[in-house]
């Protein structure tokens, strides 16, 4: 199905704002992408350069064809530009307060008929959606980690959203090759709302000494036959966003099953916030990944 949206804006050039980016080139689309500011976007862009260079090194991709889907992001300075864009999406930090005054400084140059998407992991979609424009126009599209190979996007619609807004985003979220699941707004939604208690309990499960980091992970690999483990994957989404959606489920809810595992709060405390700053429940310094306990 090809979604009628071909213009998209993505604000935040991280870890899921350039996978998305990269998502939505392949497919054709042209992409401006933003940050705190432009320097921020262009290493956004260098990151995605990379990522298509190594594909290229594994056959996956063609030199002419990599060029072009670069060639169709553009790093932008502001959100002035977005004025062209029909789906704005923002994969900023995962903090309520920054989410709301990008919603409200794009929301200015929103074109009448576009969609602004939160790619948020956890925070209520119907109280972002009053800081937009229109919140009939504002919805939920949760994209996972790494963007460009994994299958699902999370269309998360709030109170107000207007349901030609959930058929278009999700026409074009299946543009992009990805299924979609539908979930209400509710905390976490779906996938996160199982993810997180896990990764969570991983983390209880190591500080009460039950078994070691490795220990833990071989068992969630081999005994679940999950890709990953789950401190594995914790340092892989980053201990800082771990601990962002929990509090969330926890505050929230005000269900004490969600609270938070003393040893994460330490982790993020100590500035250990996994692959990103090198070092995480494992330490990504040398060839190969070893346990920081
Ligand atoms: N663009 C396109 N393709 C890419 C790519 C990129 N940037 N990066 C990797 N790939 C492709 C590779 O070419 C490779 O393709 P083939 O299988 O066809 O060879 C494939 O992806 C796997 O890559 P690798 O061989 O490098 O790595 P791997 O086999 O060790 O798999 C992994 C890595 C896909 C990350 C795997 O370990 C995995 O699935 N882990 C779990 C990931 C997960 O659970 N993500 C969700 C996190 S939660 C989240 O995101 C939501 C949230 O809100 C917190």
């Amino acid at each position: 199905m090809t979604s009628p949206m071909r213009n998209i804006a993505v604000i935040g050039a991280g870890q899921m704002g350039t996978g998305i980016a990269q998502t939505c080139a392949a497919q054709g689309m042209t992409v401006m992408l933003t940050d705190v500011d432009l320097p921020r976007a262009e290493a956004g862009k260098a990151a995605i350069g990379k990522a298509l260079a190594k594909l290229m090194g594994r056959g996956k991709i063609e030199a002419d064809e990599a060029e072009k889907l670069l060639a169709r992001i553009t790093p932008v300075a502001d959100y002035a530009p977005f004025a062209e864009a029909d789906l704005i999406i923002e994969a900023a930090t995962e903090r309520e307060e920054i989410k709301n005054a990008i919603f409200e400084k794009a929301g200015q140059v929103l074109a009448t008929g576009a969609i602004m998407a939160s790619n948020t992991s956890s925070i209520p979609i119907t109280r972002m959606a009053n800081h937009s424009p229109d919140p009939a126009r504002f919805i939920g599209l949760h994209f996972f980690n790494p963007v460009p190979v994994m299958g699902l996007i999370e269309v998360i619609p709030g109170l107000a959203t207007a349901k030609e807004t959930t058929d278009a985003v999700t026409a074009f979220a299946r543009g992009l090759g990805k299924e979609v699941v539908l979930s209400q707004d509710e905390p976490g939604f779906v996938v996160n709302r199982i993810l997180l208690p896990m990764i969570n309990e991983a983390v209880f499960v190591l500080g009460q000494s039950t078994a070691g980091i490795e220990d833990i992970d071989k068992g969630c690999r081999l005994g679940l036959n999950h890709p990953m483990g789950p401190l594995q994957l914790a340092d892989f989404v980053g201990l800082d966003t771990c601990l962002d959606i929990i509090n969330v489920l926890y505050t929230t809810t005000r269900d004490s099953k969600y609270r938070p595992a003393p040893l994460l709060v330490k982790y993020v405390e100590a500035g250990w916030l996994g692959r990103k700053t090198g070092r995480g429940f494992y330490d990504y310094s040398g060839e190969v990944p070893v346990p920081t306990r």
